[in-house]
């Protein structure tokens, strides 16, 4: 297949940069056929491309089986609709989805320029709408995995399978910075760190789209462009106080080393940032996304969204005035979803009075028709289950298991209460333990993961595949808690924590399976970070019987559990690993797998503690008349049943100039007993700025594999120019002055000579 887009200096992309050195590139000869087909467009075919509405309001369920109503083809033949979004409810196996986009791109075939519809789905971690795919952990999991080759191939897997089932896009991967742990979204994130987010986001990019035109290759949708994680109140969807210096400097790289990836949808931040609803802010989305980084793909909105401008942020009185903003403001395609008529009017109507401009619109189109004709949907409309023989294989499968063992973070191992002692008998417990809907979380088989105990039954949950690797005789069980639905969101119940303590009496280990139910946007808001009461009544109690208690932390964030830590023999967080998260706990638990997984999320330790590790001195710990931050467990932090130690910290001279580059090197040794897997971290601090500088930050990482007395030399280079920070005049800034470099117990400083600006 042809390589349609030469993406340039991908080396820029690992740098985190504010601004692109590298403009996405166009394939002329596609803009040539762009040209021809915008030529032929009357206003009404080009709104239509710009329009995007939801299956569900295009027909009904009978069952299981999906049949459109006449409304599929008024939107696609008279509304001229060029783009079609989510599930129909209930779960579709790829041949459903073959036949759903067969009959839709036949239907666009009787249209007068037979222009293709292009599907969008959220594959978030796999994908997940479609029946017996292979689902991944969520994106917190696979960061705590902080090991690029994984997502990368999480990508390719969930290309392959998503072009099984015939829907060439997805509306991953979630690049939203990891910072606010109230958010009910940040486990769909790659945590707090604008470094490691940019990294994984890039591996995910590449592994999902290139080369972009193959048939087993998919468009991503990076998402939620930008600083929707961070809303003030911690609450999905609510205002963000963010100046631009500070969305230049955390929230931005992610995006801009996608774009430099070749990323060719953006979708826009559902809700606010400095009360401006990202939906009608040209700055974001024109002068900085479109202009400045050089993006040459398409805006999608989020669900609803151009209207939630109108109906909820009160910025305009009318929708249709809402469109206009939206539309000038650089959104090219409305995710509408559901009243396609009015979107299309309205927009008609305000190129007419002259409110939109036509070249506005000519813009908006030439970009999705340029995505349209990039991967190859006018010549290969739909893909077919029978030309993908991997789908669902247990080659994917393994893959899934790969990166949920290596997500597992061994946060305490008292006195190496784990792993588990050969022909130990343990009490399997608690409201997470036997339950497939919890490991996987939200987005799994339905929007909420609610139905994932039945969609998902044939994998194994917590307890059975305990039972499996140990041995239905080692394996008692007893609930203890339960979750309990609750409107639309859950909460727990304590069904029965004396009987749970009672089935304790015989057995070596307790291992308490606690933290969240399935969950995602609004439905997943909090009003309590904190584990629940019920489940740290279990804990109590359990703690009483003196038996080692385990705690396995699932939940998509990091629940407080401060009150039950130090009681605990040993904690391992899951996050929400997917349907092999069972088994790869199993194999950890057992010791057949060393855990390596290291916290991507600072994990706090009180609810009014939030500070991320990035964060100034004040907030510092150690500084009683500041912040004095105290997390429970660091970001970055993970144990092992092996140990490593660090040596010769180097760097290759004692100063630099501001274009130069710092080669670092440091010495890792496995002093254990056993095979393990260590991440080796750079952080990097500048000591004095002219903008008070963050205590220190992620500047490289390398995840190694060392036996038993194996040392390895780890090398980082380090442009200076990474070390830039964006000032209150938006620009980054180089200053001269001492860096510390740390790398675990190893630190070292040098020097920058020169101040400049890049
Ligand atoms: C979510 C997006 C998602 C979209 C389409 C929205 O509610 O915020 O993340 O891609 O729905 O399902």
């Amino acid at each position: 297949m042809k390589r349609i887009l030469t993406l340039a200096l991908t080396f820029a992309a690992t740098l985190g940069l504010t601004t692109s050195d590298a403009q996405q590139k166009i394939d002329p000869a596609i803009e040539s056929k762009v040209d021809g087909l915008l030529k032929q467009m009357t206003l009404e075919e080009k709104v239509g491309q710009m329009a995007q509405v939801s299956i569900e309001s295009l027909g009904s369920l009978k069952g299981q089986q999906f049949s459109f109503s006449d409304k599929m083809k008024d939107a696609v033949i008279n509304y001229k609709v060029g783009s079609i979004l989510n599930t129909p409810g209930a779960l579709q196996s790829a041949s459903d989805w073959n036949r759903i986009i067969t009959e839709i791109q036949n239907t666009a075939q009787q249209s007068r320029l037979k222009i293709p519809v292009l599907y969008g789905l959220d594959d978030i971690h796999g994908v997940n709408y479609v029946a017996g795919t292979t689902l991944f952990p969520q994106q917190i999991g696979q960061a705590a995995t902080w090991n690029p080759e994984l997502v990368h191939n999480a990508g390719v897997i969930t290309a392959y399978e998503g072009r099984a089932a015939g829907v060439p896009w997805t509306f991953s991967p979630v690049l939203d910075l990891g910072t606010n742990p109230q958010w009910p979204r940040i486990w769909e994130g790659y945590g707090e760190d604008p470094y490691l987010g940019a990294q994984l986001g890039a591996a995910f990019i590449h592994g999902v789209q290139d080369p972009l035109g193959s048939k087993d290759k998919l468009i991503v949708s990076v998402k939620h462009y930008m600083a929707y994680s961070d809303p003030k109140s911690g609450k999905d969807r609510t205002d963000a106080w963010i100046p631009e210096h500070y969305l230049r400097e955390y929230h931005l790289p992610s995006f801009a080393a996608a774009i430099q990836a070749g990323a060719r949808n953006v979708m826009v931040n559902s809700a606010l940032i400095n009360g401006i609803p990202t939906h009608v802010n040209k700055h974001i989305l024109t002068d900085i996304l479109k202009n400045e980084l050089g993006f040459t793909g398409f805006v999608v909105s989020d669900w609803q969204d151009i209207e939630n401008v109108y109906r909820r942020d009160k910025i305009t009185s009318s929708i249709k005035e809402a469109i206009a903003l939206a539309i000038n403001a650089g959104i090219d395609m409305s995710m509408i979803p559901y009243d396609y008529k009015e979107f299309c009017s309205d927009l008609i109507a305000l190129v007419n009075e002259g409110k939109v401009s036509q070249d506005r619109v000519d813009d908006a189109v030439r970009r999705i028709l340029r995505v349209k004709y990039e991967i190859g949907l006018f010549e290969t409309p739909v893909t077919y289950l029978k030309d993908y023989p991997k789908f669902a294989s247990a080659e994917f499968e393994r893959a899934a298991y790969n990166t949920a063992a290596e997500s597992i973070t061994l946060l305490k191992n008292t006195n190496n209460t784990l792993p588990l002692k050969k022909g130990a008998k343990v009490l399997v417990t608690g409201p997470n333990a036997n339950s497939i809907r919890c490991l996987d979380g939200g987005w799994t088989y339905t929007w909420q993961g609610d139905k994932t105990d039945e969609y998902g039954a044939k994998y194994n949950t917590i307890l059975e595949a305990l039972q499996k690797k140990l041995g239905p005789k080692n394996v008692v069980y007893a609930q203890g808690v339960a979750y309990k639905p609750k409107g639309q969101y859950f909460e727990d119940s304590v069904i029965n924590i004396d009987a749970a303590v009672k089935a304790s009496a015989g057995v070596d280990y307790v291992l308490l399976c606690i933290g969240e139910n399935s969950y995602t946007e609004t439905p997943g808001n909090l009003n309590d970070l904190s584990l629940s009461d019920n489940q740290i009544a279990l804990a109590n109690a359990l703690y009483k019987t003196g038996k080692p208690v385990v705690l396995i932390l699932n939940e998509g964030r990091p629940r407080i559990i401060s009150r039950i830590e130090p009681r605990a023999a040993a904690i391992l967080d899951i996050y929400l690993p997917g349907n092999s998260g069972g088994n790869a706990l199993a194999d950890i638990l057992a010791g057949d797998v060393n855990p390596s997984g290291k916290l991507p999320i600072t994990y706090p330790r009180h609810t009014n503690d939030l500070a991320g590790y990035i964060h100034k001195p004040s907030e510092g710990s150690g500084n009683p008349q500041g912040g004095d931050t105290h997390p429970q467990y660091p970001f970055g932090f993970g144990a092992s049943y092996t140990s490593f130690a660090y040596s010769t910290l180097t760097v290759d001279k004692k100063s630099f100039g501001a274009d130069e580059t710092a080669t670092i090197s440091v010495n890792v040794t496995n002093t254990g007993a056993r095979q393990g897997k260590e991440v080796v971290q750079l952080f990097i601090s500048d000591l004095v700025a002219s903008l008070t500088p963050d205590v220190k930050r992620l500047r490289g990482f390398e995840k190694v594999s060392l036996n038993p007395g194996e040392s390895k030399t780890v090398t980082f280079k380090v442009p200076m120019q990474q070390l830039a920070f964006v000032g209150v005049d938006n620009q980054k800034h180089l200053e001269e002055g001492e860096f510390k470099i740390q790398v675990a117990d190893q630190s070292t400083n040098f020097t920058v000579t020169q101040t400049k600006e890049f």
